[in-house]
């Protein structure tokens, strides 16, 4: 089959397009597609663990520890994984699903100046109750309950 000079263009362009584009396009699928980070490159929260027991999770806040300071955040690891803690005043303490309700990625960042934590994976981020601030993410990060006593942090898993 003989081609005409114009088709013949036509179809190079076609192709160059489509190849200068596949990058971008991979690129673009490939992030959309990430679902873990197990330790991004950006993590901030110190790891603390606790003791489980009886579908507890106790961790111990003593003066030295890094939730001991209202205005400070963590992660607590434990058997299921891990969960977020921040801590906004004397006895109160927020603490909330690491996963990232868009994707799944492990939220492993604190922004201390705005009060959010975020997901570096497409850039969700939730404030200290666990709501989103900014998407892709547009439902809440789940909230577990929880009391402070006794220098003792007592989470329900
Ligand atoms: Fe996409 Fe968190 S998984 S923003």
């Amino acid at each position: 089959m003989k081609l005409s000079r114009r088709k013949f263009f036509v179809k190079t362009l076609h192709g160059t397009a489509l190849l200068a584009v596949t990058p971008a396009l991979s690129a673009f699928l490939e992030s959309c597609n990430t679902v873990t980070n197990p330790n991004s490159p950006q993590a901030n929260l110190p790891r603390l663990s606790g003791t489980e027991a009886n579908g507890t999770l106790t961790v111990n806040i003593d003066p030295n520890s890094a939730l001991a300071k209202p205005g400070n955040a963590a992660i607590i690891g434990y058997s299921k994984g891990t969960l977020l803690v921040d801590h906004p005043s004397d006895t109160t303490y927020n603490v909330l699903s690491s996963i990232c309700t868009h994707q799944q990625c492990s939220i492993d960042s604190f922004d201390s100046s705005s009060g959010e934590f975020i997901c570096y994976c497409h850039g969700s981020r939730f404030d200290v109750n666990g709501a989103v601030r900014q998407g892709p993410a547009i439902s809440p990060l789940a909230k577990y309950s929880s009391q402070f006593a006794n220098n003792q942090l007592i989470i329900r898993i």
